[in-house]
């Protein structure tokens, strides 16, 4: 297994993940892609297209890194994506890819999603986050402002490491979100993330209330 991986599923929660990635962006997509055969992204997009929501619609891709989610997105049509990421070297890694001759992502921001988004109330008709909420990355509880950027209805796709998932009882928060009436759970699937490495996870989509 990768030095990278293992750095980060040894990452305490007191430590940022944003060095990390910086050193990873590089090399990340072929890592990932061509070594483990990382599958998440497809998954999550997938679901997201079950919704059918309008070409048009604005999304946001949170955790985007090195925007893996937002070219497939693009494939499937979407074209007014934008992604937040605490890592430079991973925005830099976004910034550059096309789809039919236009930039993958309309705007790249570098943020800290630990910390309040600068971003109006539901600015946004969908969002995805795919691989960013574990260890030192976010908590279930940041999902609440996340989602306050978000429509009512719209779609609402995750995708996380399963030993996260369990560890900080990310099923009991999801229930208290939809209690609250922050959003509606659709469904939770269970599924390995990589082709060529044992790794469970598990995919959330929800609608926004
Ligand atoms: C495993 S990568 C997933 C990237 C991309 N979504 C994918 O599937 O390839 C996790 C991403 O979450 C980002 N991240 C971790 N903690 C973050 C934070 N507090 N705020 C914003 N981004 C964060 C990392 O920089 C990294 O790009």
């Amino acid at each position: 297994m990768a030095g990278h991986l293992v750095a980060l599923e040894t990452l305490e929660q007191a430590d940022s993940p944003e060095s990390i990635y910086d050193q990873w962006s590089d090399d990340y997509d072929q890592n990932l892609m061509e070594h483990y055969q990382y599958i998440a992204p497809k998954i999550a997009v997938d679901a997201f297209c079950e919704f059918q929501q309008p070409s048009q619609s604005s999304i946001i891709d949170y955790g985007c890194g090195t925007g893996i989610v937002g070219e497939l997105l693009a494939k499937r049509g979407y074209h007014h994506i934008d992604g937040m990421d605490i890592s430079q070297g991973m925005l830099d890694q976004a910034r550059p890819k096309m789809e039919n001759g236009q930039s993958v992502y309309q705007k790249l921001i570098k943020a800290d999603l630990t910390q309040t988004i600068e971003t109006p109330d539901e600015h946004y008709e969908g969002m995805i986050c795919v691989g960013s909420f574990a260890n030192g990355h976010l908590q279930p509880w940041h999902l609440d402002e996340m989602l306050r950027t978000i429509r009512m209805d719209g779609p609402v796709v995750l995708f996380m490491n399963e030993q996260f998932y369990l560890k900080d009882n990310f099923p009991g928060y999801f229930e208290h979100l939809g209690k609250q009436r922050k959003w509606e759970l659709i469904r939770q699937q269970r599924h390995n993330y990589m082709e060529a490495l044992e790794r469970p996870g598990w995919l959330v989509v929800a609608r926004r209330c």
